[in-house]
């Protein structure tokens, strides 16, 4: 029983198959530029545009950037372990073809189930950013969504005059509101019933996705080149300001750690640690570039370049974008859907504030576009692995685009992107991601001692000790993460494995092709 749950692939057969030319295959027109896009593309997001905020007010303070810090460093070892798998197996799957080559068919099911948290259940959270941004956008043009079809469902908001947004009620609102001497209660009150906007963002970058991979392509590198302007247009205006305004920054910036409130992750040292697990978000997406193995032109070489190089750009730029950020804004200040734009505001420049609000409408597109491009790619190898029906595994005859599959994810996503709010998406896929972190480093490891004569065109360097780091840091981020987030990756695991033993188990290629059953 316990070989036949451990069933592996081969590496061989795997590499066999990816590079089968043919009337099944996916297109090959990824070249090491657009996979440095991709995944660019796919990291800077709603991590940066939203939850920089709220996590600098309720958790660090201005030490965001040394949350920042150490959640660059863990995805560093995490993305190295990466980078020596795309490399050597090349495959659509992404985690789950590496856990299948090395671990075995059960684990594998597990990160791929496990997977759908970060791509699917990322998209959704990135939609809920995006909606923000767009509201907040419109209405500095006069037009106002209801707040009640561009909110999570029960969601409690006020309408704040100062302003001129519905917020959320928090214990934090209400204090400041009291703080002004406004009573929350004699405000207009309204319930979310559906975030629709959101929902409409991930109905049309599902439609571009059907129409084609290059498309799609084309579409991002142009996003993309907005967002990382936007992004640097921001570090250059604020640090502009601070070099004017040295005397308010630095009374920003103390104290850089604020005192501990009594809690875990109430600011101080564990705030920091919570502050990582949460903002980790914002480095989501460099292992999507892997997903795309199959349609890179030269996977071995441009893997790690696509994978490092989206990474290390990434990383500079968000501890730049956080130091500023906190030093322009006192903390308390940043709980807000746009904290970017509220930075921004400080400049004096409106019209930056408009820009600013542009290029994260168009960053959190591409962020959206790479997730829902991964996600049904993932579900196509799975499926063709006889782990999920083999809907998930059809090709459109002309686009050769995984259109069913891509339709279905995009319908799901839609869903969760109208019922939930930014906070409970992001903690989620934040944990989901870093347990498939954990299992790519443990992979490395072991299939260097299983099989270390095997051509790895990148290697991983100072193992065992770089995937022992990244297991360690990623499971200290993982401790960092509230309670009920833990029991929503358990009880999603708890299903995921139900439908194993009921679907994946019965149907498995692989074990048909053992003959395990
Ligand atoms: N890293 C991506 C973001 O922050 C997921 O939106």
């Amino acid at each position: 029983m316990a070989n036949q749950l451990f069933a592996r692939k081969s590496i061989d057969k795997l590499s066999a198959d990816a590079f089968s030319e043919g009337a099944h295959s996916l297109k090959r027109t990824l070249g090491p530029v657009n996979l440095v896009a991709l995944g660019v593309g796919a990291i800077i997001g709603t991590g940066i545009f939203v939850l920089t905020g709220s996590a600098a007010a309720e958790y660090t303070g201005p030490a965001i950037v040394l949350a920042f810090i150490l959640a660059g460093i863990g995805c560093a070892f995490a993305g190295l372990c990466y980078a020596e798998f795309a490399s050597m197996i090349p495959i659509a799957g992404s985690a789950y073809t590496y856990g299948y080559a090395t671990l075995g068919e059960f684990v594998a099911w597990i990160i791929g189930w496990d997977l759908i948290l970060e791509y699917l259940f990322g998209a959704a959270t990135v939609a809920v950013g995006w909606s923000g941004y767009v509201v907040s956008f419109l209405r500095d043009f006069g037009v106002n969504i209801p707040p009640e079809w561009s909110n999570a469902v029960g969601i409690e908001m006020v309408y704040v005059a100062k302003t001129g947004a519905w917020t959320p009620i928090t214990d934090q609102l209400t204090a400041s509101l009291a703080a002004d001497g406004v009573n929350i209660a004699t405000l207009p009150h309204a319930t979310g019933i559906f975030n629709l906007v959101a929902a409409i963002a991930i109905a049309l970058v599902t439609i571009l996705l059907v129409i084609g991979m290059s498309e799609s392509a084309k579409f991002n590198n142009v996003a993309v080149i907005i967002k990382v302007g936007v992004v640097i247009l921001f570090i250059m205006a604020g640090a502009n300001w601070l070099f004017g305004h040295p005397d308010e920054a630095a009374a920003n910036w103390t104290p850089f750690i604020p005192e501990n409130k009594g809690g875990f992750g109430e600011y101080g040292w564990s705030g920091i640690v919570r502050a990582a697990g949460v903002i980790f978000f914002a480095y989501i997406g460099f292992d999507a570039v892997s997903t795309t193995a199959q349609e890179a032109k030269n996977p071995q070489r441009d893997m790690p370049i696509g994978i490092l190089g989206s990474l290390v750009i990434c990383t500079i730029l968000y501890i730049l974008v956080s130091g500023i950020l906190t030093a322009m804004v006192h903390y308390s200040q940043l709980n807000v859907a746009e904290p970017i734009a509220v930075g921004i505001e400080k400049t004096g420049y409106r019209f930056l504030r408009d820009l600013i609000k542009i290029g994260a409408i168009a960053g959190l597109s591409s962020v959206m576009l790479v997730m829902l491009m991964s996600q049904p790619r993932i579900f196509y190898t799975m499926s063709k692995d006889g782990l999920l029906p083999p809907v998930f595994g059809r090709l459109h005859p002309r686009f050769k685009t995984p259109h069913v599959s891509t339709i279905l994810t995009g319908s799901i996503c839609a869903v969760v992107a109208g019922a939930f709010s930014v906070t409970e998406l992001g903690h989620l896929v934040s944990i989901g991601t870093l347990l498939a972190f954990v299992i790519v480093c443990a992979g490395v490891w072991y299939l260097r001692v299983k099989e270390p004569d095997r051509v790895r065109p990148f290697r991983t360097p100072l193992v065992p000790l770089v995937p022992i780091l990244g297991i360690l840091v990623c499971v200290g981020m993982m401790a960092g993460l509230p309670i009920e987030t833990w029991y929503r990756l358990l009880g999603w695991m708890a299903i995921g494995i139900a439908i194993y033993f009921f679907y994946g188990k019965k149907h498995s290629v692989i074990r048909k092709e053992n003959n395990l059953e």
